[in-house]
């Protein structure tokens, strides 16, 4: 008898507010400053990994959304087993909508039940596979620490509300570009950390502040704080890929009228009703209320015809209740 065992777990994305971008330790991926995201439900985007273990198999393999990609040193512990891994994203890969966070995130979720490793130590394994990675591993709001020791030990992601605190935030995904970006995330921040002075300005000055702030509204479901920090967020992340040397530039013309979209709206609104925010890539996240969302899904309709390639509207309304990793 041939000593077989396959899982198969599917687990979400989470987009952030406050922006991880810069490590202090690139070994055991150390952030220069703490972040905070919400984790999207599975219902429109998620990754879905099956990992299967075989005293049959030869060699270890992975393929990812269906592409067979080498394997390199890596070497199980589970008996005499080679792992096969397949793993497929139902959104765009490697452009902005935090693919590495969900595809980490899963991965390392059904390898820890193929090994039997507890549930606690799994964020801290998959910030291995991708810094985001680790706040993929909660539900509803969850801030990734710093932490100060040199070892990492206080380096961990927290739940500081969970997915049924806020129950009328939405999140509209818009999918500017499916195409994966040219400069990675690990690159780019790396090549941030050696070169900007406004990173350094950043980590030091702005982003602490920022995140207690941000605390703040989220406990008092302050729509209007939050929606600005977000922005605010969102433009000092560009700005300091602009300020990056050679510049990165993540964002392209449909972002940009992305942005004019909704600070002409929130302008007309009299008040802060939406709030973009955008990853490594040109794709964007809208943060609203249940309220505004027909309002704001029909103007993204006018403005952005999905039958036009680029500017396609993908996901109608994503809301966080609902958390898990589900399992086949
Ligand atoms: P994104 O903005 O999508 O997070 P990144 O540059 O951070 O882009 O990371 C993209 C990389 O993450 C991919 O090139 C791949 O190495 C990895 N990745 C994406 N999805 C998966 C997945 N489902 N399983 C394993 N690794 C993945
Ligand atoms: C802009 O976690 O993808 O999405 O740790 O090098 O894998 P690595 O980078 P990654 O960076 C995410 C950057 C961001 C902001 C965020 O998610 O906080
Ligand atoms: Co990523």
């Amino acid at each position: 008898m041939v000593f077989t065992k396959l899982i198969t777990c599917s687990g979400p994305v989470n987009i952030a507010v406050i922006k991880y971008w810069g490590k202090r330790n690139e070994e055991l991926i150390l952030p220069s400053n703490s972040s905070l995201s919400a984790t999207l439900n599975q219902k429109e985007l998620k990754t879905v990994t099956s990992v299967m273990a075989s005293e049959s198999f030869s060699e270890d393999r992975i393929w990812l959304n269906k592409r067979y990609k080498q394997r390199k040193g890596c070497h199980d512990p589970l008996l005499n087993c080679k792992l096969h891994i397949c793993s497929q994203n139902n959104f765009p890969t490697a452009a902005g909508l935090a693919s590495s966070a969900s595809g980490y995130a899963t991965l390392v979720f059904a390898m820890g039940k193929l090994f039997d490793i507890p549930v606690g130590e799994l964020s801290q394994i998959a910030r291995l596979g991708s810094g985001s990675a680790c706040r993929s591993m909660f539900g509803g709001w969850v801030k990734w620490e710093m932490g100060e020791a040199e070892d990492g030990r206080d380096c961990k992601a927290v739940q500081t509300h969970d997915e049924c605190h806020w129950p009328d935030i939405r999140l509209l995904v818009l999918v500017v570009s499916d195409t994966p970006k040219e400069t990675s995330s690990t690159s780019g921040m790396a090549s941030t950390v050696k070169t900007s002075e406004l990173f350094q300005h950043r980590v030091n000055h702005v982003v602490t502040k920022r995140l207690g702030l941000i605390e703040e509204a989220i406990t008092q479901q302050n729509f209007p704080v939050f929606a600005q920090i977000t922005m605010q967020e969102s433009n000092q992340f560009h700005a300091v890929c602009l300020d990056t040397y050679p510049p990165i530039f993540y964002m392209n013309d449909v972002s940009k009228s992305i942005v004019d979209l909704v600070t002409q709206y929130n302008a007309f609104s009299r008040e802060i009703k939406a709030a973009y925010t955008f990853d490594a890539g040109p794709n964007a996240v809208i943060y609203t209320l249940k309220e505004s969302v027909a309002e704001i899904t029909s103007l993204l309709l006018h403005f952005f015809p999905p039958s036009t390639q680029e500017g396609c509207f993908l996901s109608a309304s994503i809301f966080l209740k609902g958390f898990s990793f589900q399992i086949d």
